[in-house]
């Protein structure tokens, strides 16, 4: 071996990034008069360049045909050359070879332009390319690893679970170098599996043991089918249905924290050509898969915590109102009155949503409130009346220290839904916009109801008495806002009205 051969491998092996692999086999290329020039190219398989960095992007059907022209002369080829110069690469003359000479583990090709020298000596082009294969792998783990920890960091930063789980697919997709993704979810009444996200196709239900992903999700197996057409599990439905053709398949259960199996993660078609799935690919999926699991436990979780918060301030604001001798649906109406108020004013969907659940629990406090008073069929006298007021109060200390959003909001609603516009309610007398939005409207929300419904001591009021009371509150009782909100939105609330009608 040469001494400069020597050196050059030294060089080589040595390196720490693309850039320096492909300056010293340049380097080692053109002194040793093998080529005349010679470029490389590095692309992922989605067809995004990551060597020579920079943004460009070469379409899947650059990349075939590419990949159809290996060592072979692409002087005819001017599409090729239009690319190139597009990605910045030219040569002087047109006797350009191009060699797709490495696909590296992660799923990157490598490709070198090169105009041969007059003593091309093919044998020592390649030797010295295959030198280079160990540091480019290198090089690209790294660049792999780099994008797990930017992933990584997404995932933790990421609130929103569906969208999360979009983003696993997306890395699923990227890790493994393939053409699709799939989530599929277990639904286990109906003994089904359905895509919960989905690359290149709408949602589709299986049964769950159909197919190969069936089969990962009974048996707990990871399966990677190369050639799914000649494998039994492959169910070719899917394919007939989508018009997609699979080629092959990597499919790895998703598990919970009880390592039960809740779904499957799929992949589908590497995208590297004349490549596998390999066990490279097994290693991320199972960190991606994993992730999954996780993040369908935490929004199930989120979810179900949501839910009971829902059922306990619907039952203790049915408490509140049942020793009142209002009827369970008073809490209902609220709740729908002040979603369509809020939405009306503005507020955005979240808000809206969370003021829905809040608003019932108004009314909480009067569980502290003596019989004698709350049920009494008179008027009450001025003393029983500032008793009557400290539901208010009674109903905010009650919730008031809770962290948890619903709660949180129903400890305002408690505290505010008596206070007036005009700085005339109670407990507070705050003024304006003092009193918490979520405040100015169930109050407007809880007269509405309780002036349109039948009581014990009177009668329920005409529509037309209540809109009068609420012009004439308007900006004394009422925030002038809500008011106009209110008779922007009658068609709604009355359609409320009727939904839940007492019986
Ligand atoms: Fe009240
Ligand atoms: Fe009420």
């Amino acid at each position: 071996m040469s001494l400069v051969l020597l050196d050059a491998v030294y060089k080589i092996t040595a390196s720490k990034s693309y850039q320096e692999i492909f300056d010293n086999l340049c380097e080692y290329l053109i002194g040793s008069d093998i080529c005349r020039s010679v470029k490389f190219l590095v692309f992922r398989s989605k067809g995004d360049v990551a060597y020579p960095e920079g943004n460009e992007h070469i379409t899947q059907e650059e990349l075939k045909q590419l990949r159809e022209f290996e060592m072979e002369k692409i002087d005819e080829l001017q599409s090729c050359f239009v690319f190139l110069a597009n990605l910045g690469v030219c040569f002087e003359s047109q006797k350009i070879h191009l060699c797709r000479f490495k696909v590296l583990e992660q799923g990157e090709e490598v490709f070198a332009f090169f105009e041969p020298a007059e003593s091309f000596d093919e044998k020592a082009f390649l030797y010295i390319l295959k030198i280079a294969s160990a540091p480019l792998n290198f090089v690209s783990s790294q660049n792999t690893l780099g994008s797990i920890l930017k992933y990584a960091a997404f995932v933790a930063d990421q609130r929103e679970p569906e969208q999360m789980l979009v983003t696993l697919a997306e890395m699923a997709r990227e890790f493994s170098a393939a053409d699709r993704a799939t989530i599929w979810m277990s639904d286990e009444a109906n003994s089904t599996l359905w895509t919960k996200v989905a690359h290149g196709m709408g949602p589709i239900t299986i049964p769950n043991s159909a197919g190969i992903v069936g089969f990962v999700y009974k048996n707990g197996e990871i399966v990677v089918s190369n050639d799914p057409y000649s494998d039994s599990r492959f169910n070719q439905e899917v394919d007939r249905k989508t018009g997609y053709r699979t080629k092959s398949i990597l499919a790895i259960p998703i598990k919970n924290s009880e390592n039960e199996i809740i779904g499957a993660l799929q992949t589908i078609n590497k995208l590297a050509s004349k490549d596998d799935f390999n066990d490279a690919d097994v290693a991320k999926l199972k960190l991606v898969s994993s992730y999954i699991g996780n993040t369908v436990e935490l929004a199930n979780l989120h979810k179900e915590i949501e839910d009971t918060q829902k059922e306990v301030i619907f039952t203790m604001g049915e408490a509140g109102e049942f020793r009142s001798k209002e009827t369970g649906n008073h809490v209902k109406r609220v709740a729908e009155y002040s979603y369509i108020l809020a939405q009306g004013c503005g507020l955005d969907d979240t808000t809206s949503d969370l003021l829905r659940m809040a608003s019932p629990m108004h009314d909480i406090g009067k569980v502290a409130i003596e019989d004698a008073i709350l049920k009494k069929p008179g008027k009450l006298t001025d003393e029983e009346f500032e008793i009557m007021k400290t539901h208010t109060t009674m109903g905010y200390e009650i919730l008031r220290h809770s962290k948890r959003r619903i709660i949180s909001a129903a400890a305002t609603v408690a505290y505010e839904h008596h206070e007036k516009f005009n700085g005339r309610g109670y407990p507070r007398g705050l003024a304006g916009e003092d009193i918490h939005i979520f405040g100015r409207i169930t109050a407007l929300a809880d007269v509405f109801d309780a002036l349109g419904s039948d009581r014990c001591y009177k009668k329920a009021w005409e529509l037309e008495k209540i809109f009068e009371l609420f012009n004439r509150e308007k900006g004394e009782h009422f925030d002038p806002k809500i008011v106009d909100t209110f008779f922007k939105n009658l068609d709604r609330i009355l359609e409320v009205r009727d939904r839940f009608k007492d019986v």
